[in-house]
């Protein structure tokens, strides 16, 4: 394990680890930790995604990281976190010169695969967020998937470029922090807009699979809780992670 300092941020590299997010949460549970900090490995034995999923990443090829940050959001303006961690991972891939989408709640896209994963947990103090574990997985070099995760894609796929890991941690996890400082006092509707307009499927017709039906929907917008909403037959309805899915 190594552990230095870099642009006012605690950096944390870890050799192997079976979670970054699990890391920060027992750094946090035991008091040890109070500043911004960044953990990052080569090699995640065991990593979490969304709600009950998993998390692949090929040893030495991705970016693994966990961001630990103490912004004092409210607990009703989380999905603001969501947003404004999207939007980096987005300027990030703009930098490296390619167009991606925000795939709701929090996927990010490269035409219609995925490059991106984020899970954030938020541990809430009365009505504000103490501190936030943002969980980033992004393929970077990686060039081929297993055959159960057709849906994937790395910036190596699309770019051809093999990309140094180190640096390009620091990159992002710089943007998404300049991000908070930039946009945390901004309003849900001025963060709302800038995530619409890089929605993938927004104000398109598409396929949706929920609980009980198939049925085919208009992506009409979020709510303030990250909401989705959808035009269906005339109306608007709404829909929680989980409760729907994409059928592509
Ligand atoms: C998802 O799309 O389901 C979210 C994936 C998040 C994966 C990252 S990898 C680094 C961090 N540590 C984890 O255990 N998960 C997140």
């Amino acid at each position: 394990m190594g552990i230095f300092y870099f642009c006012k941020m605690k950096i944390i590299k870890l050799e192997k680890i079976n979670s970054t997010n699990l890391y920060a949460q027992e750094l946090l549970n035991k008091k040890q930790i109070s500043e911004t900090t960044l953990i990052y490995t080569n090699s995640q034995i065991k990593g979490k995604g969304m709600g009950e999923n998993s998390w692949y990443s090929e040893d030495y090829k991705n970016l693994i990281f966990s961001l630990l940050v103490f912004n004092k959001f409210k607990a009703i303006d989380h999905f603001k976190i969501s947003i404004i961690v999207s939007l980096s991972i987005f300027e990030y891939l703009n930098l490296k010169g390619v167009s991606a989408k925000i795939k709701w709640p929090n996927d990010i896209y490269l035409k219609s695969k995925k490059i991106a994963g984020i899970l954030i947990e938020n541990s809430i103090m009365g009505d504000f967020i103490s501190n936030s574990i943002i969980g980033i997985g992004l393929n970077l070099n990686q060039e081929k998937f297993p055959k159960n995760l057709t849906n994937a894609i790395s910036l190596k796929n699309e770019t051809n470029i093999e990309y140094n890991i180190e640096e390009e941690t620091f990159l992002l996890s710089n943007i998404i922090i300049k991000n908070f400082e930039k946009y945390k006092l901004k309003s849900f509707e001025f963060l709302r807009d800038l995530y619409l307009k890089n929605l993938y499927k927004f104000q398109e017709k598409c396929l949706f699979q929920s609980k009980f039906r198939k049925f085919e929907g208009i992506i009409k917008g979020i709510d303030n809780f990250g909401y989705l909403l959808i035009e269906l037959n005339g109306n608007i309805e709404k829909f929680y992670f989980k409760e729907i899915e994409f059928i592509d």
